[in-house]
């Protein structure tokens, strides 16, 4: 409702604003008066006639405040800021960015213990493009989206595009795709969705392997940790019938632990697509577009392709 009167408000204001000057000058005023007849159609008469007579006086300044403040309010302006706007986020020249190196290949810890990874990698080529220096914080995926603006600028995590997870974040445009992999002691006999009913599964917590444990199978026991790597050590002790959690991961674990475990693909469980973006505190539409356009860039440069063939397919 805040959203739709100052939108109106902006609306009737541009429109007196327009009847004023003999109004037509340009996309902006167009597009301002489409806005109009939509948030007309949307508002009763009498709202309607009240906005434009506190409107009726209201100076071009005036106009354009209240068309800004409708702009950061409906979030992703992209649009406005492809022009070369740089977000406040990076104003102190570096980008902080969370992530939780217990995935890999997207990210894990490497032998010097410095976080590594594709996801890594990745969020350093975008910090070059932006000119700025990029500092990874570590931390447990079920914190990420919640330090977003604050302890963090930015999370790069394999983290899956929800649309739970877009009530508290922006996503950047998606840069891979996976899917849940389910994995199982060699030799068990869980092949199909049919089987998971009633098992006792392990997950990372927070994941959308969690959500498919807890909200899609029927009377699963799902065990949550923090790291991926201790539910699949659970599996082998038995703890857990079955591990569910991303592809790559399930690849990886799956050869670490050869001969113990199988990876089974997700799709034998009529588990569906899900895309990884960068998540991106809500509304900060010049950082959104600033990263989109680096990711852009990197994939046309053959960076991106590099760093696939480097992290994921080696
Ligand atoms: N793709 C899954 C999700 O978004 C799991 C991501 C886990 N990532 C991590 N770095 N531990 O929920």
């Amino acid at each position: 409702m805040k959203k739709l009167i100052a939108l109106l408000l902006a609306a009737v204001m541009t429109m007196s604003l327009l009847t004023a000057c003999g109004g037509n000058d340009g996309a902006e005023a167009d597009e301002t008066v489409t806005d109009a007849a939509g948030a007309e159609n949307e508002a009763d008469s009498a709202d309607a006639a009240g906005a434009e007579s506190e409107a009726n006086d209201a100076d071009a300044a005036g106009a354009e405040n209240a068309e800004d403040a409708a702009d950061a309010e409906s979030g992703a302006d992209a649009e406005e800021a492809e022009g070369g706007e740089v977000s406040e986020a990076l104003a102190d020249g570096v980008l902080t960015v969370g992530t939780n190196a217990e995935f890999p290949p997207f990210e894990y810890v490497d032998d010097n213990g410095e976080p590594d990874g594709f996801d890594v990698a990745l969020i350093k080529a975008i910090g070059e493009k932006l000119g700025v220096e990029v500092v990874v914080e570590n931390m447990e995926f079920d914190s990420l989206v919640a330090a977003i603006g604050s302890k963090i600028d930015v999370a790069i995590a394999g983290m899956t595009v929800t649309d739970e997870r877009k009530e508290s974040v922006d996503f950047s445009d998606a840069y891979y795709d996976a899917v849940q992999y389910v994995i199982v002691p060699d030799g068990s006999d869980i092949a199909s969705a049919a089987d998971l009913a009633g098992k006792a599964i392990g997950v990372q917590m927070g994941t959308t392997g969690d959500f498919i444990a807890t909200d899609d199978v029927e009377g699963s026991e799902v065990s949550r940790y923090n790291k991926g790597v201790d539910a699949v050590n659970d599996l082998i002790n038995g703890r857990v019938d079955c591990v569910i959690i991303d592809k790559n991961p399930a690849l990886v674990f799956e050869s670490t632990f050869e001969g113990q475990v199988k990876a089974i693909p997700g799709e034998q469980f009529e588990f569906g697509v899900e895309e990884y973006a960068i998540a991106i505190p809500r509304g900060d539409a010049a950082l959104l577009s600033q990263v989109n356009k680096a990711l852009e860039e990197i994939k046309a440069d053959g960076t991106f392709d590099e760093l696939v063939k480097q992290y994921i397919e080696n």
